[in-house]
């Protein structure tokens, strides 16, 4: 039996995450928790609404913690897992961006694994296993390029949240889909992806794949490039960190490849340029990935309430990692304090 913990229970993928346990006879919820939402439906061993996350965990001891947290507040359950090496499933990606250099140096006092749950990183996961380091070539994150690929910043200037909430292939939660649809969740995955695998900058490679079937690559010395296929439904990641290494069965129906065309472009990084500042912010290292994704958080927040235009939010992310110095956190308590300077940069 292995004791789930899981982090943002009533979210897209705390959703997908129970029915993936109901499923499994050898998982079990141990934990549950949400911000607000009330869990009177959720069937756990101990629940909490809002609070520290850490009373929680303490109390319920899991074998794996499954975080579903959005936004930086995952922060401390990140830590809290790779300080005691108790198995963590990251679906809270940015946790990992703002705090790359603390996570992995807990990871190493407490000897945990990573297992990741967005789809990508799920995908190079996969694609990595048993294979050394010096015969990869490139990591190539594949993304759909959200609702509005193909547009102009012209046509963009006066898009609604509603229309940035229109995924063509994914249903996730709001902040997620308008990271999507500005490229900053491929920025962020990008960040991700460099500490999760140790992998330069320089050697992770975007590309879009508008149906989202191709989760994605990597490129090999010998020229084979290795991808990983599949649905877009979080379902098949989930249940990849969660039953890890047994690569459980679930519900869905294998793919029809012969109904498939797959067609690859280049991201437009003039019309998104929060892919390219991501990039920048984690090649310069520091607390400028804590920067980026803290002033991303408040000009989404900013955008869904209608008191940001859609292209202001790259402007202001941009405008915070130019005000930043970037100097590294020594602990939680001054990312923290990095974490809340770059979102009191007035976004109205
Ligand atoms: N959805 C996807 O398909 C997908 C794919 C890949 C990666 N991810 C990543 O997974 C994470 C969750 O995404 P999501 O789409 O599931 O988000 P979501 O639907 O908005 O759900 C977020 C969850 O976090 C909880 N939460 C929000 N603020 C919190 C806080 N301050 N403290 C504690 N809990 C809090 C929410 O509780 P309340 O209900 O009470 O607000 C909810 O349970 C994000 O980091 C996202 O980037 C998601």
């Amino acid at each position: 039996m292995k004791r789930v913990a899981l982090l943002g229970a009533t979210g897209s993928i705390g959703r997908q995450a129970i029915e993936i346990v109901e499923a499994h006879p050898e998982l079990e919820l141990c934990a549950a928790t949400s911000g607000s939402t009330p869990l009177d439906d959720v069937d756990a061993a101990f629940t909490q609404v809002g609070g520290d996350v850490e009373e929680i965990l303490e109390r319920a001891q899991p074998d794996i913690v499954l975080n579903a947290i959005v936004g930086f507040a995952g922060i401390h359950a990140t830590l809290w897992a790779l300080e005691r090496g108790v198995d963590l499933a990251l679906a809270n990606k940015e946790s990992l961006v703002a705090a790359g250099e603390l996570a992995l140096a807990a990871q190493r006092r407490g000897g945990g694994r990573i297992l990741p749950v967005d789809s990508e990183h799920s995908a190079l996961y996969q694609c990595l296993e048993g294979r050394a380091p010096e015969q990869v070539e490139t990591l190539v994150l594949t993304g759909s390029g959200g609702p509005f690929r193909g547009r102009t910043r012209d046509e963009l200037t006066t898009v609604t949240p509603d229309e940035a909430l229109a995924h063509p292939t994914w249903r996730m939660g709001p902040k997620i889909t308008v990271d999507s649809a500005t490229l900053a969740n491929k920025g962020l995955e990008l960040i991700e992806a460099h500490f999760l695998f140790g992998v330069p900058y320089a050697r992770i490679e975007v590309v879009l794949q508008p149906t989202s079937v191709v989760h994605s690559l990597v490129r090999f010395r010998d020229g084979a490039a290795l991808a990983h296929l599949g649905h877009p439904d979080m379902r098949v990641p989930i249940s990849f960190a969660l039953t890890y290494p047994e690569r459980a069965a679930t519900p869905l129906a294998p793919l029809d490849l012969a109904s498939l065309t797959l067609v690859f472009e280049a991201p437009d990084t003039e019309t998104f340029p929060l892919l390219a500042l991501a990039r920048e912010a984690g090649e310069r290292g520091g607390t400028y990935p804590c920067v980026f994704n803290a002033a991303n958080e408040a000009a989404v927040a900013a955008f869904l309430d209608g008191r940001l235009p859609f292209l202001e939010i790259a402007a202001v992310v941009a405008d915070a990692l130019a005000r930043a110095d970037g100097a590294p956190a020594r602990d939680l308590d001054e990312l923290m304090e990095v974490d809340r300077a770059a979102r009191a940069i007035p976004v109205a």
